[in-house]
Formats: C-alpha cells, structure tokens, sequence
C-alpha cells in the first residue's frame, strides 16, 4: 500500500476532501494531510489530524512532530524541511480540491505555502506522480487562463482528474466544474500508481514505426455516434455508422495490439479479438473510455460524439396533441479534451474531425490545438462517396509537429492502416522521449 500526500486548497469542494482521506485510509495506505490558509476556512485541521492519526501541516515553516514519516513509519531523528519531507518520502501526491487560484500557481511555479511548495519538491516528470482534482464555477474553469494553466500542467505530466458536470455550489447554477467525487478520485489514485509501477517493470517490445510498435499496445477506440433522448423514443442523434472506428479496431488488433473498442449505437459486427463496450449517449462513452483510459497506450477517438443534449429528457413519450415542444439543450462533456487533459506521459490520443467543405482543415488544426492532440485525422464529407456509412474514405492526418499527410480514397481499412503507421511513429517518438527523461531523472527517487 502507497504512502498518499493530500493537499487541501480552498474552496467548498474542501467538505469532500475528509471522504477521501477516509476511502483512502480504508483501502489500506498511509496517509498524510497539507493545507493551504483558506482551505482551513472550509475544513479545519482537526478533522483531517482526526481521520489521518497524524499531524496536519498549514504552513512551510511549521514543526512537523513526526519528522515527515506516514503512520506506520519509523519517526526519524533529524527534523527536516517539512514540505520536502512530506512530498519526497509520498508515492503520490493529490491535491484536492485543486482551486483555480492553486492551479494557476502551480503552472508558474509558485512555492508561496505549503500545498504549493510541495508540488515544486515533487520534482516534476520522474519525481513524485502530482494528481490535482480542480473544482470551480463553470465560468472560471472555462476561462482561457485555467484552461491554458491546465494545459501547461498536462505538458509536465500533472493528471487532473475531472471537474465533473452537475450542481455547483451557488444557487441553482449547474455546469462543469464540480470537483470529481472522492470514490472517482481514488480509483484514479490507484491507476495513477498501478501506471507507475507498470512504467518501471514493462516496456512492449518496441520498433521505430509500423507493426513493431503495436505488439501488446492496450488501444482505446470509440466509433460510431452518440444518441442523446428526447423522451423514450425519440433521440438526437448523428450519421455516424461506426464504419471508420470499427476498421481501426480490426487492424490494431491485427497488429498485436490489445484493443477496446467503445461503440455507441453501431449495428456492425465486432471485429475479432477486439473487447466491445456498446454504449448509447456522451456521457455513457464518456463514462466507459475515463475508466479505461489511465490502461491505455492509444486513444483513438472516432466516435461522432453530441456536443448537445436536451436538458430535461421526458420520462414517456411526448404526444403531438400536447402542442409542439419546445427543446431545451444543456452541452455535454467534450470526452477528448478532459481525457486529454488527464493524460499520462507516453500516451498518444487522436481525434477525428468530420468537417464539411472549405475550411475544414483549418477547423481541424483549431480542434487538434484546443483539444491538445497528438494527431487529428479530418475528412470533407461534402465530397461524394466517402465519410457517413461510405466504405471508402479520404483523409488528412494533421499531427502536432506541423506535418500533414493527405491519403488519397482508399478502403476504410486501408486508411486505417495508413492512420495507424503514422500513430507507431508517434508511439515510437513518445517512448523515445519518455526514455530521454527516464535517464534524465535517473537520480530520482525508486517507487516505495
Ligand atoms: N469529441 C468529444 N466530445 C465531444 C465532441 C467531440 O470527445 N463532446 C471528439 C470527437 O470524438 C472527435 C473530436 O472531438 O475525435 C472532434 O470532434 P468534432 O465534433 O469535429 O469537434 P467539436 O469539438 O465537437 O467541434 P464542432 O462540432 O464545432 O465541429
């Protein structure tokens, strides 16, 4: 069992943060609590000094009585720097809830208390694995800053771990925002740490493009299109057939690759091999691929997934003598950009953007640049005989480094193939670079 840091910042999700501690505390680790000033307005000390069995330290100058040891540790003699004893001695260090304001030092690299400093003496990649779980007012978390602050944050390997989607704390107001619950929070603890111990007993048999890189790669695809209910038998739905996704299953799996494929509504038959997961609207897929993600080395993201969905679906069938009604719609998640935003390093995470007509290139590049994508694969579904529940297919493959591959019309398992050679090189790169920073951090510290 893990040794768990947990930093409180402040903010009302702070009443969550005592739950954790306790789920964590129940499925066996050691566990230790931080505290920024505003976080003790919310929840004090004493509750987390209670559930914990140790100390809880507010600030950087403060004595820690037990010398930066987790119950259960020897106490050491010396008395250290408590916020680097603390985060150096943790397998992992949460921070939750993980206030815009904290989000925002921790991209600048503040060290202005102690939940910040501890994040510094993480040590960036290769040092202690830094979760933070952001919670705030949906206007706040959509504003460019937090979204560039996360961005920067997901570069140096910090996982965030939601916000989820739901009530807020003012008054009626709902959105994204609300910090993810702590049953949620721990199983990404526990992936985050199983990652890591895979990370430093498993490297696939690797090549530098082609079907070399896939033997025993796990790859996450979703394909088809997400229905979103109207009443119980009507929907909002797209043209997608799942035809593209379901290609790239097939020839991942013919690689080598072990692959899991998220269907939403596809009447096609399973590629063989391939692990289905048959889904209906976004926020089941959304659901189905968070759990999985973490595992992954691949996400290829195929399904056409509703940006809307009505607000309040009715429970029986909307009759027409009623009057006509009128429809109401609330956005959903964007699954790829918060995946993407938790990624883990090495990961690879592809989208695909069906755009229609002139400027559906320069559309896809905005895509592959918000959405922080390795690669996205666009194609013109104006043009005839090819895209919706077409055999053929005729894409552009943008990737981040600039370059730009355009593949004439093909097969659609032709274009799948060509789609994942390019992802090789990308995994390739990936784990050339990972390497790099493996020998970089070569002094750093051995999992406990
Ligand atoms: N996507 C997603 N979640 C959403 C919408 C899209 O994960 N709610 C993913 C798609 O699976 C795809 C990529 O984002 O891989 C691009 O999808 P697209 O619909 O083209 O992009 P949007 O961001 O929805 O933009 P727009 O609809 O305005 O074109």
């Amino acid at each position: 069992m893990a040794r768990i840091l947990i930093g409180v910042t402040g903010g009302i999700a702070a009443y969550k943060a005592p739950e954790i501690v306790r789920l964590a505390i129940a499925a066996g680790h050691s566990v230790r609590v931080i505290q920024t000033p505003t976080a003790q307005r919310f929840v004090g000390a004493a509750s987390f000094a209670a559930i914990t069995g140790a100390p809880v330290l507010t600030g950087e100058f403060e004595h820690d009585p037990l010398h930066g040891a987790y119950p259960g540790d020897p106490v050491a003699e010396r008395t250290p720097i408590s916020h680097l004893a603390l985060v150096q001695n943790a397998d992992l260090y949460l921070i939750a809830p993980a206030s815009a304001n904290t989000i925002a030092k921790l991209a600048g690299g503040y060290a202005d208390n102690l939940v910040t400093a501890a994040a510094l003496a993480a040590g960036g990649e290769g040092g202690v694995p830094l979760l933070i779980a952001p919670a705030m007012n949906d206007r706040m978390y959509g504003h460019p800053a937090v979204q560039a602050n996360l961005a920067q944050l997901a570069g140096r390997g910090v996982a965030a771990i939601g916000p989820d989607a739901g009530e807020l704390a003012s008054h009626g107001e709902r959105g994204v925002g609300r910090m993810s619950e702590p049953a949620v929070l721990l199983e990404a603890v526990h992936e985050r740490l199983a990652a890591r111990a895979r990370a430093h007993t498993r490297r696939p048999a690797g090549g530098p493009a082609g079907h070399g890189a896939w033997p025993g790669r796990r790859v996450l695809i979703t394909a088809g299109g997400t229905r979103e209910p109207i009443d119980s038998v009507r929907y909002i739905g797209n043209r997608s057939s799942g035809r593209m996704g379901f290609a790239l299953a097939r020839r991942a799996a013919a690689r080598g690759a072990r692959v899991t494929l998220v269907a939403a509504n596809v009447a096609l038959d399973a590629p063989p091999g391939v692990e289905v997961i048959e889904v209906a609207t976004a926020a089941d897929l959304a659901d189905a691929c968070g759990r999985r993600f973490s595992d992954c080395d691949v996400l290829l993201m195929a399904a056409a997934v509703a940006d809307f969905r009505p607000s309040a679906p009715a429970d029986g069938k909307i009759h027409k003598d009623a009057g006509v009604p009128r429809l109401a719609l609330e956005p959903t998640e964007d699954v790829l950009a918060a995946l993407a935003a938790r990624r883990l390093p090495g990961q690879v995470l592809v989208g695909f953007a069906a755009e229609h007509g002139a400027g559906g290139i320069e559309s896809a590049r905005g895509k592959l640049r918000r959405k922080r994508l390795d690669a996205i694969v666009v194609n013109d579904v104006s043009l005839p005989g090819i895209g919706f529940d077409a055999p053929d297919n005729e894409v552009t493959i943008i990737v981040a480094d600039g370059r730009e591959v355009q593949l004439a019309r093909a097969a659609k398992d032709l274009i799948a193939d060509r789609v994942l050679d390019e992802v090789g090189r990308l995994l390739a790169s990936s784990e050339e670079s990972g390497d790099r920073a493996a020998i970089g951090a070569g002094s750093a510290r051995a999992p406990g």
